[in-house]
């Protein structure tokens, strides 16, 4: 329908974004249907509200005042799997409890574009190189049912994990198809609920919305804290209560090491009555891609390693750590409760972070332009935001080489994040649980591997090592398999034994 008799012109008039409608005459009558069908469903006002309050936000004066509010995290707050050994067990057991009652959930985010991957499919879809080659999705997966199996043998209770993921408008078919297609890996699949974050459009510097092409707006997800509004509009807290979920595990895709649902993080911030918690990794570089946790005004917070200054990253405390170094590994804890005020009150007042970026666009004259520099801005809200919220705050610290090892660029010489080093660090942290549960390897010439390799073998490469998640979830049961036993790698452990393959061999 013409634009002007629908009124959708006269709104975008009013929203000051008619541009968005400069080649409808040129348009084939499906584009300018589908357009139309775009623009209906947009709140141009509000959108022009989330541009003025971000760009407020974002600017530079307000970075600096924000580095000053710092403060690091108090250790009263802080649990620690190095220096509060003692406790570790029994955090463990509340929160396999929790998981007996079927009271804890896990939820994925996994909205976001993989740009910096550059890949077309969903990130969790990603084939890392592993002996198995089995993808992100499919690790996590497995690692959902054996929690579930070890909650059940020791409370002799039949249990349930269920799994919320998050995909975003570009990624929602694909991510269903495959999980349909690999027969949920065997998963129920009644336990596994998708769902869809928002998109926004990009802006320019002056607030209009951008043209991807004559007919199409250039759009973007709206940031994984999108995943407050999504879980309120589509009805994911009903399901949630509906199920009785009292802990929910929030986390990112990309981890390959990650501890889905983990035990010891949800019994730890469950006994400290929190409700809402951190998983950290102490941050040793100044300039590493990860977040920081710490407290502003009074309040915690993670500030993003986009919008801290170098010099606040770089200040050091007495003992020569990064005075900031609770790094953020996306892993966080939500009671049920707080999730729920958070989606009915808070939502509304978390602000968007503005991303400049380089967005491709079409001119007035109708040409598209790929720009060589920042032309615009995407706007996100990050998922953390909401930990202004929280009355009760843990922060659980947790080994690097144990629990995190984010997959985000692709791979290039001495790349970090990449493919190789996410491999590379599932395979080392196997290997260790091999040596851990009383077995070694052997090397191609007989003999026995040291269990601490030396520097003047010239090779940093990891044993090729792979244990399933379907034979071992953090380490436990792999003594009957391993214990006083040497192996040629590659060596992979799974459902049906133990494997070794000799090179060049299956
Ligand atoms: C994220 C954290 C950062 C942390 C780092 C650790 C945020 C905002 N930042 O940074 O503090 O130190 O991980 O690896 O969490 N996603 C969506 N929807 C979106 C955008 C992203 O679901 O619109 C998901 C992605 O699929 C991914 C996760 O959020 O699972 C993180 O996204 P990414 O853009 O990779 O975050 P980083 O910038 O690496």
């Amino acid at each position: 329908m013409d634009p002007s008799a629908s009124g959708l012109a006269q709104r975008l008039a009013e929203a000051d974004q008619s541009q968005l409608l400069r080649f409808w005459n040129e348009l084939r009558p499906d584009e300018q249907a589908n357009l139309t069908l775009e623009l209906q469903g947009m709140d141009f006002q509000e959108i022009n509200g989330f541009f003025k309050n971000a760009m407020e936000t974002s600017s530079g004066s307000k970075h600096e005042k924000l580095d000053a509010r710092m403060e690091p995290v108090p250790r009263e707050v802080l649990g620690s799997v190095t220096r509060d050994k003692e406790n570790l067990k029994d955090w463990e057991q509340t929160g396999l409890h929790c998981i007996s009652q079927s009271k804890v959930a896990a939820l994925l985010l996994a909205g976001g574009q993989g740009t910096r991957l550059g890949v077309s499919y969903p990130k969790g879809m990603y084939d890392v190189g592993l002996p198995s080659h089995k993808t992100l999705f499919q690790i996590q997966a497995e690692r959902i049912l054996k929690l579930q199996q070890l909650a059940e043998q020791q409370h002799k209770i039949k249990c349930c994990i269920p799994w919320y993921i998050m995909t975003s408008g570009r990624t929602m078919e694909s991510t269903k198809d495959y999980f349909s297609r690999h027969n949920y890996f065997g998963l129920d699949k009644n336990n596994i609920v998708f769902f869809q974050q928002g998109m926004l459009p990009a802006m320019d510097y002056k607030g209009k919305i951008i043209l991807e092409n004559k007919g199409k707006l250039s759009m973007a997800p709206d940031g994984n804290g999108g995943l407050y509004r999504a879980l309120g509009n589509q009805g994911i807290m009903d399901d949630m209560e509906r199920r009785g979920i009292e802990s929910i595990h929030v986390y990112c895709v990309d981890n390959i090491l990650v501890k889905v649902a983990d035990p010891s993080f949800v019994g730890f911030c469950v006994q400290k009555g929190a409700d809402c918690g951190a998983k950290v990794v102490e941050k040793t570089n100044p300039t590493e891609a990860v977040g920081v946790v710490c407290k502003v005004d009074g309040h915690y917070q993670v500030v993003e390693y986009s919008e801290i200054t170098l010099a606040t990253a770089e200040m050091r405390s007495a003992d020569g750590r990064l005075m900031f170094n609770a790094g953020n590994v996306a892993n966080h804890y939500f009671s049920f409760s707080f999730l729920r005020d958070v989606v009915q009150k808070y939502e509304p007042k978390l602000q968007h972070h503005v991303a400049q970026k380089k967005i491709p666009y079409v001119d007035s004259e109708g040409q598209l332009i790929k720009p060589d520099k920042p032309n615009g801005i995407k706007m996100e809200k990050f998922v953390f935001d909401i930990f202004q919220f929280a009355k009760t705050f843990a922060v659980y610290e947790v080994l690097r080489e144990d629990e995190f090892s984010p997959l985000k660029n692709a791979d290039c010489q001495d790349g970090k994040d990449t493919p190789t080093t996410a491999r590379h660090a599932l395979m080392s942290l196997h290997h260790r649980w091999v040596l851990n549960a009383g077995g070694h390897f052997i090397d191609e010439n007989g003999r026995r591997v040291p269990a601490i390799p030396s520097l003047k073998d010239g090779t940093d490469l990891p044993i090729k090592c792979e244990i399933s998640p379907l034979v071992s979830y953090g380490g436990e049961g792999l003594e009957k398999l391993v214990k006083g036993r040497g192996f040629h790698p590659t060596l992979t452990i799974d459902e049906h034994g133990v494997h070794e393959l000799v090179k060049n061999g299956v």
